[in-house]
Formats: structure tokens, C-alpha cells, sequence
């Protein structure tokens, strides 16, 4: 049967891809973006996961926007106002999917910052949006570039992930958040804030979210999958009611709703004494492995080689001297490391600076400490540095 015109243009996931040969026996993965599954917090969800047996009337159909309570207790978390709504979903993936489908015709116009989430420009790819791409820089979007891309394109929506960026690292600085919801009410674009590595902070101070600046013209959408566990599968986007109602239609034709044990097992754990003790664990985990993963990069890399700091999240981005950083990624995979390319987060046919995405939250320090020693000899080979 012949695919879609939209799904043919379409790049499988490159990481989706070698994750079988990144599972393999010997290879230290650096490539996906996982929690360490040794510290998912199942212990504090056993006695919860155990009570489901008595509680036959979760596993009704259920409301389409969510579990009432955790519904509930989302409403007063995120203090939201009266008007505004939350939706939960299957994986914060879901609520893209839904702004896509509820929002975005072929040809209308989305921007992104350059590199961006592959699953957002699967998602836009999909919707057939015209994206248009920004530059990113050390602090955020290039400012000047995104007004005139406003100015002159009239996009409907700015996607952005302001708190440590995938594939980048990089977190947006006050200023930078405080400007670009200026620009967003300006020119009445959308801000489609996704921020599920905001918890995951290890250093420095909890910024706004951007969308704090200008909550009337934005959706956010969070994510307990780094948090809590991926399996769980359960997201949630909020914004005004009138913009979340048409995401509620959406939703009632891709799937029902998401899974109401799972959320009732999630707002048992976020509402558990513990949880708050195992958030800082997890944030002093990432903190030691990012740590020992930065330090080894700064003293065995060859000339030519940067990567900037960063205060949290999963990533580090490490631009590469001029080379073919696929064939680098693929090579690396022969040297049992396995590491995502640059060019895999850029809309086709985009410039792309040579670089590599290190995921530091899944394998132990002691494994950083290989990974790095069998890169260090792949990037000397591919970049031709003796
Ligand atoms: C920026 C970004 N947004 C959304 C997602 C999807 O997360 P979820 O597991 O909640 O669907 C990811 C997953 O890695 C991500 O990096």
C-alpha cells in the first residue's frame, strides 16, 4: 500500500535505529536520551501498584482530559488560573501530536530553534508545517533573527525547550525568556513551551518558565517520564481552557484516553513523602555522572573539539573540527560507544555544524571514563588529528 505523501518525507529515527546495536553486548550508549533505570522510583510506587487490585473502577474507561484527582492536583501545582486547563497524555509526545493535529495545516508556519528535538520535527515533518529554523545561541534563540522571523512570516507557533535542551544542553537566560514572550504577545505567535527536563536541575537557580511571561499565548507541556519512569507514559499540557478543549477532541479520536491506573499510580508517587528525596537523588546521580563526563571530555579531547557547560538535564553537545560526524557516529559504534550526529536534529536539507549529543544519565561514571577513552580515539581518526 502506498504511504502518505507526508510520512514518505519522513527520516526513520536514527536513534530508534541503532538502539538495537546500542543495547548490544560490550557497546557503552551515550545515544538515547534514558533515566537510569536503576533509579526508577519503584519502591515508592510497590504499595501503590499493589492497591490497583482493590480499585476495579480505574480500570473503567475514564475521562478523556484525565484522572480527576490528578487533574486536580495539577491544577494547584502548576497554580493554574481559572480558565486555564490541563490534558494529560500519553507521554508529552502525545501532546505534540495533538497541537499538530488540532493547530497546524500543511504550509503553516512553525518555528524551531536549530538543532532541535527530532520528535518535534517528526511530529511538524508529519503535519506537513513549513518549519522554519532559528539559531540557537549559548543563552537561547538568536533574539534578532526570531523577531524578524516573526515580523516577517507570521508563523502560529514558536516550539522551544528552554530548560536543557535536546540535543544542546543549553537553558535560556531571564532576559532571553522575558524577551521572547514579549515577541510571542507581539506577534501573537504560540509559544509551545516543553520543559520535561526542567526537574532535573543540578546546579544554579530554577528559572520562569518562559510561558510565566506570557501565559495568555502559550502551551506547556510537561513530562514525568525523567522523572518518574518512560513506561508510565503519561505527559500533560496545559494553557487556556479554549485553547486545550480542541486537544480534547483530538485526543477522543487517537486514543480514548491515557491509561488511568498509570495516573493513579503517578499521583500517588508525586503526592509520596519520599518523592521529594528521590528527585534529589536522581538530581545528585546526574550531577556526579555529568560531572565525570565533562572532566574527562576537557582533558583527553583533541584541539578543535568544545563543549559547553550545562546546569542539568541529559545532554552535553560536543561540536566537533569540520568532519563527516554521521560516519564518525557510525564508526564509533564499531569502537562499542555509541553516540548520536548532529545532523540527525536539523530539518533536511539544513547547514549543520559537525557535533555529537552525549547522553550522560544512563551509563556509570566508570563507563564515562571508557566511552570517552574509545571516542576520543574515533573523533582523532575521522578528524585526521594525530
Ligand atoms: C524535548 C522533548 N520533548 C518531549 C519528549 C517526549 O517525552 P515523553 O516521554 O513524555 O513522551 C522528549 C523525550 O525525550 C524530549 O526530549
Amino acid at each position: 500500500m502506498e504511504l502518505t505523501h507526508a510520512l514518505k518525507q519522513i527520516q526513520p529515527s536514527y536513534i530508534r535505529e541503532i538502539l538495537k546495536d546500542a543495547q548490544s553486548e560490550g557497546v557503552i550508549s551515550l545515544a538515547g536520551g534514558l533515566p537510569d533505570g536503576q533509579h526508577f522510583p519503584v519502591k515508592l510506587m510497590a504499595s501503590s501498584l499493589a492497591s490497583l487490585a482493590q480499585r476495579p473502577d480505574l480500570f473503567q474507561y475514564g475521562q478523556t482530559a484525565g484522572y480527576g484527582p490528578l487533574l486536580d492536583y495539577f491544577r494547584t501545582q502548576f497554580q493554574l488560573p481559572e480558565h486555564h486547563d490541563s490534558l494529560v497524555c500519553t507521554g508529552s509526545q502525545q501532546a505534540l501530536d495533538l497541537i499538530a493535529r488540532a493547530y497546524v495545516n500543511p504550509n503553516d508556519k512553525v518555528v524551531m530553534e536549530a538543532p532541535s528535538y527530532l520528535g518535534a520535527l517528526q511530529v511538524f515533518g508529519l503535519a506537513q508545517a513549513n518549519i522554519l529554523s532559528v539559531s540557537q545561541q549559548a543563552d537561547g534563540p538568536n533574539l534578532a533573527e526570531l523577531e524578524a522571523c516573526f515580523a516577517e512570516q507570521a508563523p502560529k507557533l514558536f516550539y522551544a525547550v528552554p530548560d536543557f535542551h535536546n540535543p544542546t544542553g543549553v537553558t535560556w537566560s531571564v532576559p532571553v525568556r522575558q524577551k521572547v514572550a514579549q515577541l510571542c504577545q507581539q506577534y501573537q505567535v504560540t509559544l509551545v513551551e516543553d520543559v520535561p527536563y526542567r526537574e532535573l536541575r543540578f546546579s544554579g537557580e530554577l528559572l520562569p518558565l518562559v510561558s510565566s511571561f506570557c501565559p495568555e499565548h502559550a502551551l506547556v507541556l510537561r513530562s514525568f517520564s525523567k522523572i518518574a519512569t518512560p513506561g508510565m507514559r503519561i505527559g500533560v499540557v496545559s494553557g487556556k481552557a479554549n485553547w486545550i478543549a480542541p486537544l480534547v477532541k483530538v485526543k477522543q479520536s487517537a486514543d480514548l484516553h491515557s491509561s488511568i491506573p498509570m495516573q493513579a499510580v503517578l499521583l500517588d508517587l508525586l503526592t509520596h513523602d519520599e518523592f521529594p528525596a528521590h528527585l534529589a537523588t536522581l538530581r545528585a546521580l546526574y550531577q556526579e555522572r555529568y560531572t565525570s563526563l565533562a572532566e574527562q571530555l576537557q582533558a583527553k579531547l583533541p584541539q578543535g573539539c568544545h563543549s559547553n557547560p550545562v546546569e542539568g538535564g541529559m545532554f552535553i553537545w560536543l561540536t566537533l573540527p569540520p568532519c563527516d560526524d554521521f560516519a564518525l557516529a557510525k564508526q564509533a559504534l564499531t569502537h562499542k560507544v555509541a553516540v548520536v550526529p548532529s545532523s540527525v536534529f536539523y530539518k533536511q536539507g539544513e547547514k549543520v555544524t559537525p557535533a555529537l549529543r552525549l547522553n550522560f544519565t544512563n551509563a556509570t561514571s566508570e563507563e564515562l571514563v571508557i566511552a570517552v577513552d574509545r571516542l576520543v580515539e574515533v573523533i582523532k581518526q575521522e578528524c585526521g588529528i594525530a
